[in-house]
């Protein structure tokens, strides 16, 4: 059962979004060599918290911080710590904050410093490809129109998506139906209705789409050791445009 959300929810839900927006924007502004990754888990925790709000992935399956914070070749779920960004690494954040009942869940890689030419340009894909699955966010599509798109767009520019993590229904729980992969033949999977909360998160790979596990249970890394990326935006569907709910303008 895909649950949709009514107005009152929404009200509620929008705010999480807003302050998960504004905490992915706030650890994105930090990013800069020298910062360590703790310092950004840190910061976002007080923000978080400061709003009223609850970090949504802390202790959420054992997990141990309140951001994800995935450099160069890690994919997500990087744990901060005691790393250092340098000058040139891509800096994945992913963060989500529950507030009145609802989660917020968004993402994006920051460029630290300077960054290599094919860095910048897996970035951009990425962030587009997000864009360009958003098109199909609409009644009348499938889940699998999102998916389809993501993939095309992304493949054109001679990345690779990763299989094995995708996107998820998100609400009153951080992971609901349905899952969002981020590549398939489209018009498959749930059609899209109005009241559905989608977080759509494209991982994009620079080379071989797969992925391992370190021993921590959580760190993920591309096959290859080359660059990932990953954009993520919780996003309503309308019965016109798609609305992106993770936006920090307003609070
Ligand atoms: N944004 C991630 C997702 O959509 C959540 C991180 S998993 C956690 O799956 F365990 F770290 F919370
Ligand atoms: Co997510």
């Amino acid at each position: 059962m895909i649950a949709i959300k009514n107005e009152r929810e929404l009200v509620a839900m929008r705010q999480a979004c807003k302050i998960t927006a504004a905490a992915r924007a706030l650890a994105g502004e930090m990013v800069r060599p020298g910062v360590s990754t703790k310092q950004i888990d840190k910061a976002v925790h007080a923000f978080i918290v400061a709003q009223g709000a609850k970090p949504s992935f802390l202790k959420y399956h054992g997990y141990p911080a309140s951001v994800c914070i995935s450099v160069n070749d890690t994919v997500i779920h990087g744990i901060p710590g005691g790393y250092t960004l340098q000058d040139g690494d891509i800096v994945s954040i992913d963060v989500g904050a529950y507030y009145q009942g609802f989660h917020g869940d968004c993402a994006a890689t920051f460029p630290c410093g300077a960054v290599s030419t094919q860095a910048r340009k897996l970035i951009d894909v990425t962030k587009q490809s997000f864009y360009e699955g958003l098109r199909f966010a609409t009644p009348g599509h499938r889940v699998s129109d999102i998916s389809h798109a993501i993939q095309t767009y992304v493949e054109s520019n001679g990345f690779s998506v990763v299989r094995s993590f995708v996107g998820h229904g998100v609400g009153a729980q951080l992971h609901e139906e349905p899952e969002v992969p981020n590549f398939g033949a489209p018009g498959r999977g749930p059609r899209l209705l109005r009241g559905m909360t989608l977080a759509i998160e494209p991982m994009v790979n620079q080379g071989v789409y797969d992925v391992r596990v370190l021993d921590d249970g959580w760190t993920t890394v591309t096959a290859d050791g080359k660059l990932s990326a990953h954009y993520e935006n919780t996003v309503l569907i309308t019965d016109g445009e798609p609305e992106i709910l993770t936006v920090a303008e307003g609070l």
